[in-house]
C-alpha cells in the first residue's frame, strides 16, 4: 500500500478549485527566476514551502507566460508597497486572499504592520507553514465574498489619519462582477483617505475561458470577472481614483507588445493582464 501523503499535501488536495490556484504563483515565485533571471523575485520562503509541500513545480513552469506574469506582478507590487511605506513608515499593509505569499520578508521596515488574510482552510495551512512570529506580522481569516470583512478583520478605521496599503492579487478574477464591486465599495467606504489598493485585472474576453489556461485550467477554477475599461474600477464609488494602470505586455517583449497593440490599437481598453493602483480621496 502506498504511504499516505504528508499532512500539508493532504491539506492542499482538499482545497476548492480556487484555493488550489495558490500553488500557481507559489511555484512561479519559487522557481520562475530560473526561466527569467531578469525578473527573479528572490522569494526564499516560496522555495522552502515548495519543498515542504513536496510539489513538483515542473508542470507549472511549462506555462511560461503565467510564470512571467507572476514574477512581473510580484516585483511591481513590492515596488508600489515600498514606495507607500517610505511615505507612511508606520502604516498597515494588508494582503487579502494572500495564499502562501510572504511580502513581509521584503517590506518589514521595523515600524509597519502587515496582515495576511485568506479563507479559513488556507489560513490553517499557513499557520503550519508560515506562522506569524512577529508582533507586527498578523494573520486573519477573511471571506471577501461576505461583506463586513473590514470590520471583522479590525482594519484601521476611516477616521484614523494613517492610510493603509491593501493588496488583492490573483483573487478577484474568480469573483462575480457584483462581488468585486462590493469589495471595492467596502474598501472605499471603510479605509482612511490616501489608502492604496493594488489589484490585478484581466480583460473581459478572458471571462469563462479558464479551461484553456495552461495552469488555471488544471484546477477547474473559472475566471468570472474581467474589465473592458480601467474606469470600471472606480465607477462604483466617488472616493476611488485610478492612480496608475500597468500592463504586463512589455515584459513579454515584442510579441507581448504586438499582441496588446492588436487587441487595443487606440489604447482605450484595459490591458489583457495588468495591475491597477487605486487611491482613496
Ligand atoms: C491564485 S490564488 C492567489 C494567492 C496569492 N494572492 C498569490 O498571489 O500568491 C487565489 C487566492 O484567493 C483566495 N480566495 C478565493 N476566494 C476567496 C474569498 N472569498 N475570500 C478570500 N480569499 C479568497 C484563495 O484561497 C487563494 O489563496
Amino acid at each position: 500500500m502506498p504511504a499516505p501523503p504528508p499532512p500539508v499535501r493532504r491539506h492542499c488536495e482538499a482545497f476548492t478549485p480556487v484555493q488550489q490556484t495558490l500553488i500557481i504563483p507559489l511555484v512561479a515565485r519559487a522557481l520562475g527566476g530560473g526561466l527569467y533571471p531578469g525578473h527573479a523575485c528572490g522569494d526564499e520562503q516560496a522555495s522552502r514551502l515548495l519543498r515542504t509541500l513536496e510539489i513538483d513545480g515542473q508542470a507549472y513552469l511549462a506555462d511560461r507566460p503565467t510564470v512571467l506574469n507572476v514574477l512581473w506582478r510580484t516585483r511591481l507590487i513590492r515596488e508600489c508597497a515600498q514606495a507607500f511605506f517610505v511615505e507612511h513608515p508606520k502604516a498597515w499593509g494588508i494582503n487579502l486572499g494572500c495564499g502562501l505569499t510572504d511580502y513581509f520578508q521584503w517590506l518589514n521596515n521595523g515600524q509597519n504592520t502587515w496582515l495576511d488574510a485568506d479563507l479559513a482552510e488556507v489560513m490553517a495551512l499557513r499557520k503550519t507553514l508560515l506562522p506569524a512570529q512577529m508582533p507586527r506580522l498578523r494573520a486573519g481569516t477573511a471571506d471577501l465574498q461576505q461583506p463586513g470583512w473590514w470590520q471583522r478583520l479590525r482594519l484601521p478605521k476611516r477616521a484614523t489619519a494613517q492610510p493603509v496599503f491593501l493588496l488583492i492579487e490573483g483573487v478577484l478574477l474568480y469573483f462575480q462582477p457584483d462581488e468585486v464591486r462590493t469589495v471595492l465599495q467596502e474598501f472605499a467606504e471603510a479605509a482612511p483617505a490616501g489608502s492604496v489598493l493594488v489589484l490585478d485585472t484581466m480583460a473581459r474576453c478572458a471571462v469563462g475561458q479558464a479551461q484553456w489556461h495552461a495552469s488555471v485550467g488544471r484546477t477547474q477554477a473559472q475566471f468570472r470577472w474581467g474589465i473592458g475599461q480601467m474606469q470600471e474600477l472606480t465607477a462604483c464609488h466617488p472616493r476611488l481614483q485610478l492612480r496608475q494602470s500597468h500592463s504586463v505586455a512589455p515584459s513579454h517583449g515584442w510579441m507581448g507588445v504586438a499582441m496588446e497593440a492588436m487587441w487595443n490599437p487606440w489604447g482605450h481598453s484595459a490591458p489583457l493582464y495588468g495591475l491597477a493602483e487605486l487611491v482613496l480621496e
